[in-house]
């Protein structure tokens, strides 16, 4: 009996000290702070908007940690993580790069992403929101792919201006079979990506809403929101002018997806329509 009883005694006085010890260490160790950002990276906001969710707790000086990160000894390696990151590039001070650094920079990120290692596979267990899916990958590529083409050409003297030559579309409104109506609207709103195809040679801007672009800064997109429409405007290229500049040349079409789920039910909650050419014909006979 005695035994017992001594035994128990020690077993809490074990555990007063465990508690103590673990309330101590949270006073000790590397804190993250977050110094001012300066020279920050822009981009479409669908590619500013998935480093946000992966990288920027590491890689920038807008760390925004979790409760759980805070507490020690997590909260070692989570400082020593982010030290480690901010030294190797920091999309706070991203312009503070060199072009062709940051051209090499955001090959080796699509790269990394690619091949699994980042975000870390540590903060993904904890920050599974975080894991950069197969489409937002695709996407990067294609905003890397489009970015590197622009900058060989810009090597090559060739100039790369986009304009939009809204005085060649009529002002008028035609409307798609299935009621999608065009609207020159879009030319107000935000550019939330760009592509280029060299292979046909086409250049494209695509256009947001405001529900649009406000569902991606917050990362609602999967489902879009009601009244999300998503612009696709497809521009030939001319040909080289005499300073050998490239530009948007002939309007050829653009491609509207308008999400209602009621009126467009039959077709996943989007209604899809392309007006083509200078007379905005709509596509399709059904
Ligand atoms: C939990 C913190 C953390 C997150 C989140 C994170 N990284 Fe990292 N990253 C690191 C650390 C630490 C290193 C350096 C050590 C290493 O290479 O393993 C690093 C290194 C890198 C490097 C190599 C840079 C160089 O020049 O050596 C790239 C590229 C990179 N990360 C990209 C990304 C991208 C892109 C994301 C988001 C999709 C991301 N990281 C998210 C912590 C992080």
């Amino acid at each position: 009996m005695e035994n017992l009883k001594q035994r128990k005694r020690l077993l809490s006085i074990a555990g007063v000290i465990a508690v103590f010890i673990f309330i101590s260490i949270q006073f000790t160790g590397p804190k993250v702070a977050n110094p001012a950002v300066k020279n920050t990276f822009k981009g479409p906001a669908a590619v500013e908007q998935i480093f946000k969710k992966a990288c920027y707790d590491c890689h920038s000086n807008e760390t925004d940690l979790a409760w759980y990160d805070k507490i020690a000894p997590i909260s070692w390696k989570v400082a020593n993580d982010v030290a480690n990151a901010r030294s190797r590039f920091n999309f706070s001070q991203w312009n503070d790069l060199s072009e062709a650094e940051q051209e090499t920079k955001l090959w080796y990120i699509v790269n990394m992403i690619g091949q699994g290692k980042m975000p870390l596979k540590s903060y993904v267990a904890l920050h599974p929101s975080a894991r950069v899916s197969k489409e937002e990958l695709a996407l990067l590529k294609t905003f890397v792919i489009s970015y590197s083409a622009e900058k060989a050409m810009k090597k090559k003297g060739l100039k790369v201006v986009t304009m939009h030559n809204e005085t060649d579309i009529k002002l008028q409104q035609p409307v798609a079979l299935n009621g999608v109506a065009y609207s020159g609207d879009y030319k107000n709103w935000e550019v939330i990506s760009t592509t280029n195809r060299f292979d046909n040679g086409t250049m494209r801007i695509i256009y947001g809403n405001a529900i649009t672009v406000k569902a991606i800064k917050e990362g609602r997109i999967n489902p879009w929101p009601e009244g999300s429409v998503i612009v696709k405007v497809v521009w030939n290229k001319s040909a080289e002018d005499e300073n050998g500049e490239v530009r948007t040349g002939d309007f050829n079409n653009a491609q509207f997806m308008v999400k209602n789920s009621k009126k467009f039910k039959s077709t996943e909650g989007w209604g899809f329509a392309r007006f083509s050419g200078q007379k905005l014909l709509a596509y399709g006979k059904m």
